[in-house]
């Protein structure tokens, strides 16, 4: 028996191939490596595959039967909201058609587990201080609406076939785990602050006149530990049985602002950090918040690692790094 972790030598992926390395599982790696590398896998099998591609499916279904697979974890998918407004056909050929692919591939290998990564932003702009599961999904951008799909095709798979699933919703996804096992990517909050400071240059502060206490936007930033442990969960939980819900947030329940997260990096670093404030990105919402209530109820997860750990293991990690910061 073995778990296939789509997008598994990724930023995420490869944390919970890691856990689940560590717990003694078998597993698979699918990825087609276009932003991330084959070392982080460790020494589970890689399979170099674009989920996207229509040769895909069958190239899935045939490693899902040759490993025995038991449940797929499906992280591989397009995720910067910018290109996915500028390429909108792009991130549905790729998230939706590869959610498609996967899907058509466990109904024909019987494969009947799945846990996806969707996220906050399927929420949009929501007027709530802690945001439950609830509320009306209105994403605003191409990739949010790729991830609120990519929701309903499980939803209407399940009610089809033999097929149950758990959607983790995750928020601001930050630190790391294990020092070689950063975030690659410049494209959030803590990286693009190391990589102006590794620059010589001043982080930005995109607006300080949204409606929260010190002006800038509020956010749930959630260790990506932790958030590989709720997969852990959501897999234990699956292989259970039916779970209570299929789809929950992961986040701490707790914001912090750009100027805290920025002040935290000053901290943290020891480093003079003054940042400049720019206008308002379009599109960013004051404050989004998770409930993580629902999944501590009914899978026991919650996440407790603060924001001075996540931005310190940010640290250790990108000092470990080929961008470091000079002292
Ligand atoms: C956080 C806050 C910025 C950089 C995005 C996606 C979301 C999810 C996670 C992925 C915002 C501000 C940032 C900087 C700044 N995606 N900021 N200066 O936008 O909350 O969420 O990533 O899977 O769908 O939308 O995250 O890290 O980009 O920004 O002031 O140099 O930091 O404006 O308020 P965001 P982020």
């Amino acid at each position: 028996m073995s778990v296939m972790v789509i997008g598994g030598a990724g930023y995420i992926g490869a944390h919970v191939v890691r856990l689940l390395q560590q717990a003694g599982e078998e597993v698979v790696v699918v990825d087609d490596l276009s932003t991330s590398v084959a070392g982080r896998v460790g020494d589970s099998p890689l399979v170099v595959l674009d989920v996207a591609t229509p040769e895909a499916s069958r190239a899935l279904e045939r490693e899902m039967r040759e490993r025995d697979v038991d449940a797929v974890i499906h992280f591989a998918a397009r995720k910067q909201v910018g290109e996915s407004v500028a390429r909108p056909l792009w991130y549905y050929e790729q998230n939706v058609g590869g959610m498609g692919n996967v899907l058509a591939a466990m109904q024909a290998a019987g494969v009947s587990r799945m846990i996806f990564s969707s996220s906050a932003a399927v929420y949009g702009i929501p007027d709530v201080d802690l945001v439950e599961e609830d509320i009306p999904k209105n994403p605003i951008n191409p990739y949010g609406r790729t991830k609120l799909i990519g929701e309903w095709m499980l939803e209407d798979c399940a009610r089809a076939w033999d097929l149950r699933f758990v959607a983790l919703r995750y928020f601001n996804v930050a630190g790391s785990g294990w020092d070689d096992l950063g975030d690659p990517a410049v494209m959030n909050l803590i990286p693009m602050v190391l990589e102006r400071l590794a620059r010589g240059e001043a982080p930005r502060v995109f607006g300080d006149d949204y409606p929260t206490p010190d002006g800038t936007c509020i956010r749930d930033y959630v260790h990506v530990r932790d958030l590989a442990e709720a997969h852990v969960a959501a897999l234990e939980a699956l292989r259970a049985g039916p779970t209570p819900h299929a789809v929950y947030n992961v986040g701490t329940g707790t914001g912090a602002s750009v100027a805290e997260v920025i002040a935290t990096i000053g901290e943290v670093t020891g480093l003079e950090v003054t940042p400049v404030v720019e206008a308002r990105r379009p599109g960013d919402p004051p404050r989004l918040v998770a409930s993580p209530a629902r999944i501590a109820d009914d899978l026991g997860f919650r996440s407790t690692t603060g924001l001075r750990e996540i931005v310190a293991t940010a640290w250790s990690a990108w000092q470990a790094g080929p961008r470091r910061v000079e002292r």
